[in-house]
Formats: C-alpha cells, sequence, structure tokens
C-alpha cells in the first residue's frame, strides 16, 4: 500500500530524516506531500512515530483527468472497500487543483461523492455515521485521491490543553529542533518558552516517548485494520520509551501565567517537571552551560506586541553573542528584517509555510 504524509511546506527535509529512521522509502513529493510505499505496520509507526507530519491519507489511485467521467469512472473502480463499507458518511474533504483543465468546485465535489457512493452501494442517508475524509489533487491534469487515516491533526499529542497566547504548532516545533541538529544530551534554553511547545517536544524525543502514542486514529475503524498488530506497535513503542531526561532542558518567559501553563503542559505530556521553567526576560539572561541551542520562538509583533515593539526587541537579543557565545540560536519569526536587526548573517535560513503565515527560521552558527 502507498501512504500520502501531508506536511507543511518547508519541512520536508526534516520529516525526510523522520522517515529515514523509520525506515520509509520515500516514492514520490511534491509539495506539502510525500508518498511512501509501506505496509500495515509502517502506516500504524508512522502515525504513533513521526513528528513534523501533519496527517496521513491512503492512497486510492492517480490517474490522467481531464473530464468529469474520467473522475466518475475512476473513483468507482478504486478499491474502496479495502478501508470503508456504507456505514461512513462520505465527504470529499478538499480538492486542489493546480495546472489542469478541473477546478475545484462544486460539481467537482459531488460527482466524486456520487461516485463512492455508488461504488459503496450506499443509499441511507443516517446521522452520526463515522466520517471518511477524502481529498482529490490535481497537478497537470494528473489526480491523486487519498483517504484520511489520521482524524485529528497529528499536531494534537494531547499534551497541550492549555495554550499561551501564540502557540507554536508541536510539528513545527520538531522541525525545528531536527533542523537545529540538536542531539539528547545537550542543553536547549528556549527565552520565549510561552506554553513551553519547544521544549516539550525536545523532551518528548529525549525520553523517545512518540508523539502520537496516546491517539486514536480513523483506521482503527477501518476494514484492513488489524487490532492485534496496532497493539504490538504500541506495545514495542511503550517499551523504548524512557523516564529521566537526559539534556538540561529550560524556559524562560516574562508573563507568569504563561509559565504556569508550561509546567501543566509538561506534567500532561509525561516529563513531569524535568524542564525547569522561570520567569526571565529574554534580553537579560546568560548561559549556564557552554554549549548548547537556543531554540524560539519569539513574538512577531502582529499578533502579541506591535512591530515596532518586536523589532526593538529582535535587536536587543544580538547581546546573545556575549550571554551565549558557543551557543547555535534557532529563531523563527515572519519578520524579514531579523538579521539586520540581529546583526548578523544567518547560517542557514529556511523559509516554511504554515497555515497562512510564511515564517523563516534562522540558524546561527
Ligand atoms: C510567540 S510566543 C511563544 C509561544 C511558544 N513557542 C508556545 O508554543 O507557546 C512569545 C512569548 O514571548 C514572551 N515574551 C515577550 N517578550 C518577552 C521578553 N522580553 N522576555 C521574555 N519573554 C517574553 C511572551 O510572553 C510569549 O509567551
Amino acid at each position: 500500500m502507498e501512504i500520502i504524509i501531508l506536511h507543511a511546506p518547508g519541512i520536508e527535509k526534516a520529516l525526510e530524516k523522520e522517515l529515514d529512521k523509520l525506515g520509509l522509502t520515500i516514492n514520490d513529493k511534491s509539495r506539502g506531500r510525500i508518498i511512501v510505499d509501506t505496509d500495515l505496520e509502517g502506516l500504524y509507526k508512522a502515525h504513533i512515530y513521526l513528528r513534523t507530519a501533519e496527517r496521513i491519507l491512503l492512497k486510492m489511485g492517480t490517474w490522467k483527468c481531464h473530464n468529469f467521467d474520467q473522475l466518475f469512472d475512476g473513483i468507482k473502480e478504486l478499491n474502496w472497500s479495502l478501508a470503508i463499507d456504507n456505514t461512513w458518511n462520505i465527504k470529499i474533504d478538499k480538492v486542489r487543483s493546480y495546472r489542469s483543465e478541473i477546478k475545484s468546485s462544486p460539481i467537482t465535489q459531488k460527482t466524486a461523492h456520487k461516485a463512492i457512493l455508488e461504488a459503496l452501494n450506499c443509499t441511507e442517508k443516517t446521522n452520526n455515521r463515522k466520517p471518511a475524509n477524502i481529498r482529490l489533487y490535481w497537478d497537470k491534469d494528473e489526480l491523486l485521491v487519498g483517504l484520511d487515516l489520521t482524524g485529528d491533526g497529528l499536531h494534537k499529542r494531547g499534551y497541550r490543553e492549555e495554550a499561551g497566547k501564540a502557540p507554536l504548532r508541536e510539528t513545527l516545533a520538531a522541525a525545528m529542533i531536527i533542523y537545529s541538529g540538536w542531539q539528547p544530551g545537550y542543553p536547549i534554553h528556549d527565552p520565549f518558552c510561552g506554553s513551553g511547545t519547544i521544549l516539550i517536544e525536545a523532551a518528548l524525543m529525549d525520553l523517545n516517548i512518540a508523539p502520537g502514542i496516546k491517539k486514536t486514529f480513523t483506521f482503527e475503524q477501518m476494514n484492513f485494520h488489524e487490532e492485534d498488530l496496532w497493539k504490538k506497535v504500541k506495545r514495542e513503542a511503550r517499551l523504548q520509551a524512557k523516564r529521566e531526561l537526559t539534556s538540561p532542558l529550560s524556559g524562560g518567559d516574562n508573563y507568569d501565567k504563561v509559565l504556569d501553563t508550561a509546567r501543566l503542559n509538561a506534567k500532561k505530556a509525561g516529563i513531569g517537571d524535568q524542564i525547569l521553567f522561570y520567569k526571565e526576560d529574554a534580553t537579560k539572561g546568560e548561559a549556564d552551560f557552554d554549549e548548547g541551542y537556543i531554540i524560539t520562538n519569539p513574538p512577531y509583533g502582529e499578533r502579541l506586541q506591535d512591530k515596532q515593539k518586536a523589532e526593538d526587541l529582535y535587536r536587543s537579543l544580538s547581546q546573545w553573542n556575549e550571554s551565549y557565545p558557543s551557543w547555535r540560536k534557532v529563531i523563527i519569526t515572519n519578520n524579514e528584517k531579523l538579521e539586520k536587526l540581529y546583526n548578523q548573517q544567518a547560517h542557514i535560513k529556511r523559509y516554511i509555510q504554515y497555515g497562512s503565515l510564511d515564517v523563516t527560521l534562522y540558524q546561527f552558527n
């Protein structure tokens, strides 16, 4: 079987590293999607181990599709009963069309929907049926059809019912850590830690805790699902988890309330109080270790403070060169002037699109 792994554009290199570690082979990739050839065990592992993926779909098929007849016939022929039957509530969740004759429109959705209903002999309409979400992607008239296996997005780890004012997406925090080159054992300090997402993601990596281990997924109700194999994969993941952190992880923030949230989230994530959270002005901190990583998501200006204030703050961060001299600094922001304000050229810059926001990940070695 093939699965389509969805990710935020810009984090693919981090995801590829994860796939390599899991022993999953990439068949194909395009913007925001990586297609992997795997078996059921690989599908299960991808769901619980991947830290940077957003969602996983079962690849149902791909073919040249220029018109609605080709859409209807092609969709009707797919092997839907491998996964679902007429007890599911079919929904065409997303249609994306790029450089293709068929565009995203209500007729496209209706045609695809009708074809699946016919394929599954669905006649009755009842409420409260399990949702089967289907996505259609066209590129140069080539249609790719995927069935959602995940349900609630993979970024929802379950530890963050409490969030700060502008929380970072868990998957993006994980990508920042992977891109930074950090390895367990080395210190990380997040001087703008907010609800603690970056540090909690680092702790999960250090403790070898699979981020999706506590989640339930849509595939668990699908026809191909093998409960015994699923339990085995989860049991193996639990056995690999450690209890004690090897890395000194600390977070500062100048807002008391958000630090309480961070402590609570760390507890919910199973890390207890092993991350040190304390009140501090980010411009005044000093390194406790000779080497380490600052990985952080300062206020952008749009949502938390006004832009001018944020830029003044970025300017004062240049003093980290004295207070954290040999530390690698990894900063994410949507401000394109960061290097100028920080008075240093980044060694690596990565452009990431998440949600409606374009951000840049700057790495200063
Ligand atoms: C964008 S948020 C960080 C969100 C965090 N990554 C999370 O996942 O919740 C920025 C944080 O910086 C804090 N902050 C703003 N100015 C600060 C300063 N001068 N020193 C320390 N923290 C500051 C805010 O209270 C806020 O929690």
